[in-house]
């Protein structure tokens, strides 16, 4: 491990652990500073704080907020509740993997321009079928819609 990653995982536990047990601050900090949970940062934080790396991992698997692998630029979160389903996300699914070339089995494009994921019902099925692009929401896609509006991603 780096010496500068060490350095931010200290400051870490000086601020989150030090003075009691706060393993989900910990690791939201962990996540904020390097983009994901990483395995290594995890058992370096295990053995500074004597607490069994096991922990950290039902922690990070319980919350849907952290992540193992590292994500992409843009997130693209594709709503795939009763009503999105109804009305076409798994072609828009199919149609976003074909325009960022993402091979099946990946979540993540291979030059870590997109993530790919989906959720249940975002709350908004008066505009399904629903696609979130880091922020933004996208309502009443098609394949063609998407296309278009992940243009302004690629660049
Ligand atoms: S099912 Fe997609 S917003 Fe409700």
């Amino acid at each position: 491990m780096e010496k500068t990653q060490e350095a931010v995982l200290e400051s870490i536990y000086q601020k989150c652990t030090a003075n009691g047990d706060n393993i989900i601050t910990a690791l939201q900090q962990m996540q904020n500073e390097f983009g994901y949970v990483q395995e290594e940062a995890v058992n370096w934080y295990a053995e500074r704080t004597n607490i069994p790396a096991s922990r950290f991992y039902g922690v990070v698997t319980f919350y849907a907020q952290f992540h193992l692998q590292p994500r992409g630029k843009n997130i693209i979160t594709v709503c795939q509740g009763t009503v999105c389903h109804v009305k076409g996300a798994t072609r828009i699914i199919e149609k976003i993997r074909e325009d960022i070339k993402l091979k099946e089995g990946q979540k993540t494009t291979k030059d870590m321009k997109f993530t790919l994921e989906t959720v249940n019902c975002v709350g908004a099925c008066s505009i399904a079928p629903v696609v979130i692009v880091n922020d933004k929401v996208f309502g009443k896609q098609s394949p063609p819609k998407i296309t278009q509006n992940l243009k302004a991603y690629k660049e």
